[in-house]
C-alpha cells in the first residue's frame, strides 16, 4: 500500500500474471533497500564480466551514498521498503535500470521500462539512449525484446568514488514518440 503523499506520479500497471504494480517516487525511508537491490543486481550481472577493479570498488557503501545523492530521480517498483526494480533517467539517459532477482522474468522489467520511456517522451526526448556492460547478454536480450537497438561499442567513463573508471560499453538507442506507455 503507497502512502497518500506518494500518490502523485504513480503508473498502474499489471504484470502478465493480472497482478497489478505500481511505480513510483522513491522514498528516503528505502535507501538501503534500493541501494541493497542496485548492489545485487549490479554484482549478478556485472562481477563476472568487467574488470576486478570496477568490482572492487561497487560496494554496498559506494551505491548507497550514490543513490542518497540522486534519490528525487528514482522511480520504484513495488511496496514502500521491499522495491521490486529501479530506474533513475538523466537526461536523455535511461542512466540505471535494475530489477531484484525474485522480480526477473515475472514482466516487472517490461513495466518499469515502460515507465522510463513514457518519462522520457513526456520529457520530449526524441531518442533515448543507454549503455551497457559488454557482455550482459541478459540485459541485451531484454533491452532489445524491448525495442531498443544497439547501436555500436563507444568509451563508457563510469562514475568511481575517487573519479572515473573507462571501460567500452554498449550503446542502446530508442526513439521515442508521444504516447509511449500506458
Ligand atoms: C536486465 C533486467 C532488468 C531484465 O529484466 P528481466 O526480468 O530479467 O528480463 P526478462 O526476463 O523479461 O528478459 C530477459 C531475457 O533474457 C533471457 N536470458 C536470461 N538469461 C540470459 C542469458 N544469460 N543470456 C541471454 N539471454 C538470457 C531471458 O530468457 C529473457 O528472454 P525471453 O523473454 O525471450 O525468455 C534484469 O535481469 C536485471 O535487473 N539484471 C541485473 C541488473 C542489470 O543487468 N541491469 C541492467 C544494466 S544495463
Amino acid at each position: 500500500m503507497i502512502p497518500a503523499f506518494m500518490t502523485t506520479n504513480v503508473r498502474h500497471m499489471t504484470l502478465p500474471s493480472g497482478q497489478p504494480i505500481e511505480i513510483r517516487p522513491a522514498d528516503p525511508t528505502e535507501i538501503e533497500a534500493l541501494a541493497r537491490l542496485r548492489h545485487d543486481g549490479w554484482h549478478d550481472a556485472h562481477a563476472a564480466i568487467v574488470p576486478a577493479a570496477l568490482v572492487r570498488v561497487r560496494t554496498f557503501e559506494n551505491f548507497a551514498a550514490r543513490l542518497a545523492d540522486m534519490l528525487g530521480k528514482v522511480r520504484v517498483v513495488g511496496p514502500l521498503g521491499a522495491p521490486q526494480g529501479l530506474h533513475l533517467i538523466a537526461g536523455d539517459e535511461l542512466y540505471q535500470f535494475y530489477v531484484a532477482a525474485r522480480a526477473r522474468g515475472t514482466g516487472v522489467a517490461a513495466s518499469l521500462i515502460a515507465d522510463a520511456e513514457a518519462r522520457l517522451a513526456e520529457a520530449g526526448v526524441e531518442t533515448a539512449w543507454l549503455e551497457c556492460a559488454i557482455g550482459n547478454e541478459r540485459a541485451a536480450k531484454f533491452y532489445e525484446k524491448c525495442g531498443w537497438r544497439r547501436s555500436g561499442t563507444v568509451a563508457g567513463r563510469l562514475y568511481i568514488p575517487n573519479g572515473t573508471f573507462e571501460m567500452n560499453v554498449w550503446r542502446y538507442e530508442k526513439r521515442l514518440t508521444a504516447g509511449v506507455g500506458p
